[in-house]
């Protein structure tokens, strides 16, 4: 048990680095909401119908979730799990710059919901060049994956969207692979990050294993770069542009595999190849730790809520991904399902490659 001074120091500190992060994305849904409601006053249409209230979570419940998962990030502090995070959300200029580019971005996000426009990525310069499942409007946004305002806008969009707790869900992966690592060296070890986008998660995995060599893969050549440039200082980080479907690694290389917010976003079948290479390229005994959203049933206050979520924001294969049965595609790879764990919207899913003596 650490000093009641040192215990308070770190309370003041989680709460000084969270609170504001927290107001200022909250802020951001909350104009949001404002710019929603004046445009459709300003084009006449009725108010949004209010959706039924049993399908949806309460206010009430959504915010004591999330209060329980700022309480847990602190726990997994104050433990010794990882120091206290620093959320690297950049300068106030680089955080103007950013909100800009997100306001900037929202009527041609309104003009492909209503038309339900998501092919704006496929052009002549990007067809055949990456799957077709890829080249879409994910999130309605401009750019898909493949453009620099995109990576420069996709936190922004991911924190708003989870009114600032986008970060504390991806570092409930690190005390799953702490159980793993704790008494090893860190130096010895590999870590592969699938769909590492702009890097963030990698960010938290050097904070709390500064020599831990990683390597981040992701699909989009933009994204790679912000990630390169985010992490710049970090020795042991290493960025590759490449598919996840085919990993560019030997097999039973890496202690830990993770993927932070992307199986929802990939076809039932895109699903199962991925799981396998992460199951090839895992050693006997290493650990695959999978954030992504909560699944039916996993909180049914929330089926109602995740039902509607493809529909507001272009996400093709999230109904799919609802109902997946992650265990059971595992489990054949070579890959025992360990626990899930739910956290906020999100939930924690671990699994270890078996060895010959399990
Ligand atoms: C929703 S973003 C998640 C990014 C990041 N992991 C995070 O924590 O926010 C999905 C990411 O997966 C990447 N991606 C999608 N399909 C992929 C594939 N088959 N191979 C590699 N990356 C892929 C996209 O380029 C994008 O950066």
């Amino acid at each position: 048990m650490s000093h009641p001074l040192v215990r308070l120091a770190t309370r003041l500190g989680y709460g000084a680095r969270q609170l504001p992060r927290l107001a200022w994305y909250a802020g951001h849904g909350y104009a949001l909401q404002q710019l929603a409601k004046e445009a459709r006053r300003r084009a006449g249409d009725s108010p949004a119908p209010a959706p039924a209230p049993s399908s949806l979570p309460s206010q009430r419940r959504l915010y004591s979730d999330m209060a329980a998962l700022l309480a847990r990030d602190l726990a997994n502090v104050e433990s010794g799990i990882y120091p206290l995070p620093a959320d690297r959300d950049g300068t106030l200029p680089m955080l103007l710059h950013r909100s800009r580019l997100f306001f900037k971005d929202l009527p041609d996000i309104h003009r492909r919901r209503e038309s339900n426009g998501h092919d704006e990525v496929v052009t002549e310069e990007t067809r055949g060049r990456r799957p077709r499942y890829y080249l879409q409007n994910f999130h309605y946004q401009s750019g898909g994956w493949m453009t620099e305002e995109s990576a420069d806008r996709y936190d922004t969009q991911v924190e708003v969207l989870f009114k600032g707790t986008a970060n504390a869900m991806r570092r409930q992966a690190l005390p799953q692979l702490h159980e793993i690592f704790a008494g090893k060296d860190q130096r010895k070890l590999h870590l592969l990050d699938i769909g590492c986008g702009t890097g963030r998660f990698l960010d938290f995995v050097k904070q709390a294993w500064p020599r831990l060599p990683v390597l981040g893969l992701d699909m989009s050549e933009a994204y790679i770069r912000h990630a390169r440039r985010h992490l710049k200082s970090r020795s042991w980080t290493r960025f590759l542009v490449g598919n996840a479907e085919a990993i560019p690694l030997p097999d039973n290389s890496q202690n830990a595999v993770t993927s932070i917010f992307m199986f929802h976003e990939l076809p039932p079948r895109v699903r199962r190849i991925v799981l396998s290479e992460c199951a090839r390229v895992l050693r006997p005994g290493g650990r695959l730790v999978i954030v992504d959203s909560l699944q039916r049933g996993d909180e049914p206050d929330y089926d109602g809520m995740l039902a509607r979520f493809p529909q507001n924001y272009h996400e093709p294969y999230f109904a799919s991904y609802l109902d997946e049965d992650f265990a059971g595609i595992a489990r054949p790879l070579g890959l025992t399902h360990v626990r899930d764990v739910n956290a906020f919207v999100s939930k924690v899913m671990v699994f270890d490659k078996r060895t010959q003596d399990d």
